[in-house]
């Protein structure tokens, strides 16, 4: 993507580089192997390891390290990915508190390992947890049901970002039932999740027997029938990560459609998007981490077209991110985390309220580094 660059956004590049570098530095030495979610007053207290080792953003850290690893060769960033991959083998052993999220958390620590480092006990970890995200397959509705208890018809639209795990365990294997589900589950997302208008629907309840629609409930975003921006991000990059691994033009055109939707959306706001596009105007809350993601979207869209709709995509990207960064982050080296104001859902109020989120410093260093053409292939 480098050679699309103009001089402006080469010199942007480069400082934003920089400034990752400098962070990641300090922050990897204070972090190391715990597992860090939100900051408290600028430092990452809490250690998932010890509060929640199930839960989904687990992977994003060790994600964050190996892809400074790959991108500086620095060992620094190796072993604590290591570690926290390590770490994640009790929740493989506990199990029952997983659920959909398992390519979130095991792409980023186990699959990137093996893929750097040809590990073959990360191996085996990533084809455990592929086979755990398989077993969750409906046969009926033929989609990859989403969370536990009594969740068992719930479709959502976050789930398409974990289908790389079922497309890579299928390759490793040479075993065709893994991409057969995840090819039945991003067409089951098609039908119910997404608009005609590119927009999205975050959950669709089916009957588990049937596979019959019973209802489009609003999920994270504001209500029933809204815009959740995340979930739109998940839409983009999801069905554009689809159609990379099977070559399906239906997956490319529906990443196409979310991504002129969104385009269109953030146009309005600054480039950066509200934490739902169909929400009243006020209060104006805002999720970065839903600019980050879609960015990262927008660079893999800009990889599979040419001419024009190549740099409709790479400016989108652009003006995300460069918005993102002139407000949005930190380069404080003496505080953990960089980009502020992400999401966790509209009326979740549970400390995640446009605040610093792992995921949203992970996506923006993917997005630089996909920006340099160094970016380390996680999905
Ligand atoms: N579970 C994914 C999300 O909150 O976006």
């Amino acid at each position: 993507m480098l050679d699309r660059l103009n001089d402006d956004d080469r010199l942007w590049l480069d400082g934003i580089w920089e400034k990752i570098q400098v962070k990641m530095r300090v922050q990897t030495e204070r972090v190391g192997s715990r597992i860090p979610y939100i900051p408290e007053n600028g430092r990452y207290l809490e250690d998932k390891a010890e509060t929640d080792i199930y839960w989904w953003t687990n992977g994003f850290w060790p994600g964050m390290l190996w892809q400074m690893y790959r991108a500086t060769g620095e060992e620094r960033y190796k072993l604590p990915a290591e570690e926290v991959e390590r770490k994640l083998d009790a929740a493989l052993e506990g199990f029952e508190g997983l659920h959909h999220d398992v390519g979130f958390m095991w792409m980023h620590s186990a699959v990137a390992n093996y893929r750097l480092t040809g590990s073959s006990r990360s191996r085996t970890r990533g084809l455990h947890a592929a086979n755990l995200l398989a077993g969750r397959y409906n046969p009926r509705g033929r989609f990859i049901r989403a969370w536990n208890d009594d969740c068992t018809g719930w479709i959502i639209i976050d789930c398409l970002m974990n289908l790389p795990l079922l497309y890579w365990a299928g390759r490793e294997t040479r075993d065709p039932r893994f991409a057969d589900i995840a090819v039945d589950h991003a067409d089951a997302a098609l039908k119910h999740l997404l608009r005609p208008d590119g927009s999205s629907v975050h959950i669709a309840i089916l009957d588990p027997h049937t596979g019959d629609l019973l209802e489009t409930p609003g999920g994270q975003g504001f209500e029933a029938g809204s815009s959740w921006s995340r979930g739109q991000a998940w839409a983009l990059y999801g069905m554009a990560l689809s159609h990379v691994h099977t070559g399906e033009d239906r997956y490319l055109q529906a990443s196409k459609r979310t991504a002129h939707y969104f385009l269109a959306n953030i146009a309005a706001s600054g480039f950066v998007p509200p934490i739902d596009f169909r929400a009243p105007a006020e209060p104006s809350g805002i999720d970065t981490t839903a600019g980050v993601c879609a960015a990262c979207g927008l660079l893999e869209l800009a990889e599979l077209v040419g001419g024009h709709e190549r740099e409709l995509y790479l400016r989108g990207a652009l003006n995300i991110l460069r918005a993102i960064e002139r407000d949005y982050c930190d380069w404080n080296p003496e505080r953990d985390s960089i980009v502020s104001h992400g999401t966790g859902s509209y009326h979740g109020r549970n400390g995640d309220y446009e605040v610093p989120i792992i995921y949203g410093d992970y996506f923006l260093i993917e997005a630089v580094l996909k920006l340099k053409g160094q970016a380390l292939r996680i999905w």
